[in-house]
């Protein structure tokens, strides 16, 4: 069998594997079939990409935790010792032309690969938070900006009114609005969005949210810059980047405090919480070009080690059916980037 239809299948047992865990009530679940579907009815079909960061690259790195990291959980990723990490910089969007030099979306979707098999997956954005609360809303928000077929535009009313019943999904489109367009992948913050328990040896559990933060500080350039850089300059910047000065991330932990939301993706934590350093990623090579091993990985967010659990957040137990249903479309039109 090929590699990739192991992977297509391996994906498959993963979501098998992460909805008996994370289960939330049937009604929560929208059907990944209907919002793939929408997905490329809103944003247009590329075949062979990603239905959502089509524009990326692959690259390696590697996580080293640290000993706060070993008090709050017992995985094995905080033991210290250096774990393998896959890493893909993407642009947001469905279309593999994104420009890299607008104020919008880069994600780091990464796959630490721990001892004895056991995986790690995130995919983490340049927000603090997600353009939709629940699975029911993100569709109703793509059914909104749906192009006409007329016009070949979406219908502003038909926006105009979903948003003003829904006014979470603006709250990520006015986050980037205020914030200049990242010089580099290697520079911009990621957010994993969702809270996540942390449970350590003696099995206390604490709640948080995590943030990659890059070790120089977050680098922005103005509108002109960015002009100037054309739409195309993340990949070889990047490559640039690591060649020369290095990219790192620390993975900071913003941790819980009782009566804070823990179940939404839209709701951030208040800014005043402890945030304690668990570890460092550092990146340590990039693709040349668009092959590498993500080609045939989805990063699906309940693919959790031992000691660390999900939220009860509706949108991160519904992702792991879209994601692998988006990997199994791709792959058999023959996966690109
Ligand atoms: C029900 C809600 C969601 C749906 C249906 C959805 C759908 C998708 C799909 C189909 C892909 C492409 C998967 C692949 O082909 O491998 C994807 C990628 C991605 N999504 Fe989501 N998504 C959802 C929620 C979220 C949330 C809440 C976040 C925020 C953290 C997020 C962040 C990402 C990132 C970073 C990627 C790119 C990963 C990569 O490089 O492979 N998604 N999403």
């Amino acid at each position: 069998m090929s590699n990739i239809r192991l992977s297509v299948l391996a994906a498959f047992a993963v979501i098998g594997a992460s909805l008996l865990s994370t289960a939330p009530p049937a009604s929560a679940q929208a059907d990944p079939n209907r919002m793939l579907d929408q997905f490329e009815a809103t944003f247009g079909r590329f075949e062979g990409f990603r239905r959502s960061g089509a524009k990326g690259v692959c690259a390696m790195g590697e996580f080293v935790g640290n000993a706060d990291g070993r008090s709050l959980s017992v995985a094995t990723a905080f033991s210290g010792q250096p774990i393998p990490v896959i890493v893909r910089f993407s642009v947001g969007g469905a279309n593999p032309k994104a420009p890299d030099n607008a104020r919008s979306q880069r994600n780091m979707a990464l796959q630490f690969n721990l001892p004895n098999g056991e995986r790690w997956q995130m995919g983490n954005i340049s927000a603090p938070v997600f353009g939709a609360a629940t699975p029911e809303q993100l569709l109703g928000r793509l059914q909104s900006l749906q192009p006409d077929p007329a016009t070949k535009a979406a219908n502003p009313e038909k926006v105009k009114a979903f948003a003003d019943a829904n006014p979470e999904v603006l709250l990520q489109g006015r986050y980037f609005a205020s914030q200049p367009v990242p010089a580099s992948f290697g520079t911009v913050n990621y957010w994993g969005v969702h809270a996540f328990a942390f449970v350590n040896a003696k099995g206390e559990k604490r709640y948080g949210k995590w943030i990659f933060e890059p070790l120089g500080g977050t680098q922005g350039i103005t509108d002109e810059e960015a002009k100037a850089r054309g739409a195309n300059f993340l990949f070889d910047d990047l490559r640039e980047r690591v060649a020369t000065h290095g990219v790192a991330f620390d993975f900071n932990l913003q941790i819980a405090e009782p009566g804070d939301r823990i179940d939404s993706a839209v709701v951030p934590l208040p800014e005043d919480r402890r945030k304690v350093t668990l570890g460092r990623l550092t990146i340590k090579s990039v693709a040349a070009d668009s092959t590498g091993e993500c080609l045939t990985i989805t990063f699906v967010p309940t693919t959790l080690p031992a000691g660390v659990e999900p939220s009860a957040d509706p949108m991160l137990a519904a992702r792991a059916a879209p994601y692998a249903l988006g990997l199994g479309r791709r792959l058999t039109e023959g996966a690109n980037q």
